[in-house]
């Protein structure tokens, strides 16, 4: 049973200095709820109960917003205002577990750090940068790629060739309707040098043996630890697979992507869209902006 779900969270966040110098990127809000919500959110809603976070000093706000707060909830309840935190009870009783990241090594160093909380399962990674709207929560269907193959599964959507430097970049043969065989995987390749415009984004459920070969890894592109090259190792011993998620993803993890995501997400929600639509038709018809 796919269980855990890893969030790696010890970033330091320097593309949202000075914002991110004593508030984590993870809990910059996008219109009222933290970006890391949104993730969690979708973990749960594909069936994971074991929420395992790697973190680091400075980030305890990130902690406490998924712990209860009595007196908060107290001052609501007496406010009739109880209903502001729904959502975020559901998660008091789960299975929270955090572990330090002592320094900045890497994405891969952190996924690194989760192997005790894992143990020998098959377990999930979300990147709550990229905050994905779907119908069907894009880990429920990664997940059910996952129960159908029994291998790694990686999220994957064609980026434009201009983005490619950005990503890691991988492709294969395609043994079903958006499911291929990975058969190349490369960390931020230039445009030139890259087999295909397919992008690695922020989900995937890996097994297991991905730990050993995080440990051997050598500081990859960036000289940090990354996932990437560990994921090339495991593709020579076994097969993995890339899946093409339905849903639009945003990169919330960049200034203009964070634009991005919050106008989209203003859009989405019943109580914000009439307001946003008719602010974005004022401001495109104003010819003095
Ligand atoms: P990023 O590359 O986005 O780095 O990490 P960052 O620190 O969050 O942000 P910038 O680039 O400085 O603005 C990708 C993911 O891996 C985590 C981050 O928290 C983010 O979720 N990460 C990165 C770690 O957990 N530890 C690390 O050492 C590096």
């Amino acid at each position: 049973m796919l269980k855990k779900i890893v969030f790696p969270v010890a970033g330091v966040g320097t593309r949202f200095l000075p914002a991110t110098k004593e508030v984590p990127k993870e809990i910059l809000p996008i219109i009222d709820k933290p970006l890391i919500q949104y993730a969690v959110e979708e973990a749960a809603q594909s069936g994971f109960a074991d929420f395992i976070f790697i973190t680091a000093l400075g980030k305890e706000a990130l902690e406490r917003h998924f712990a209860p707060n009595p007196e908060l909830d107290n001052f609501l309840k007496r406010h009739r205002k109880s209903h502001l935190l729904d959502g975020l009870h559901e998660f008091y009783q789960k299975n929270f577990t955090y572990i330090r990241q002592e320094q900045a090594l890497g994405f891969g160093h952190a996924i690194s750090l989760a192997q005790g909380a894992v143990g020998n399962e098959a377990f999930a990674i979300s990147l709550p940068d990229d905050l994905i709207l779907a119908e069907k929560p894009v880990m429920a269907q990664l997940r059910a790629v996952y129960e159908k193959y029994r291998c790694p599964v990686v999220a994957f959507m064609e980026v434009p060739r201009h983005d490619i430097p950005r990503y890691g970049i991988g492709a294969g043969k395609f043994i079903a309707d958006k499911v291929f065989e990975i058969e190349q995987l490369v960390e931020k390749p230039v445009a030139a040098d890259a087999p295909s415009n397919f992008a690695v984004i922020g989900r995937y459920i890996l097994t297991p043996d991905i730990f050993p070969l995080l440990k051997n890894t050598t500081h990859g592109a960036g000289a940090e630890i990354q996932l990437t090259d560990a994921i090339v190792a495991l593709m020579k011993k076994r097969r993995v697979l890339g899946y093409f998620f339905s849903g639009q993803r945003f990169d919330a993890g960049t200034t203009l992507g964070y634009i991005e995501t919050l106008i989209h997400v203003a859009l989405q929600r019943p109580d914000t869209r009439a307001f946003t639509l008719r602010l974005l038709r004022q401001l495109a018809a104003d010819e003095k902006i």
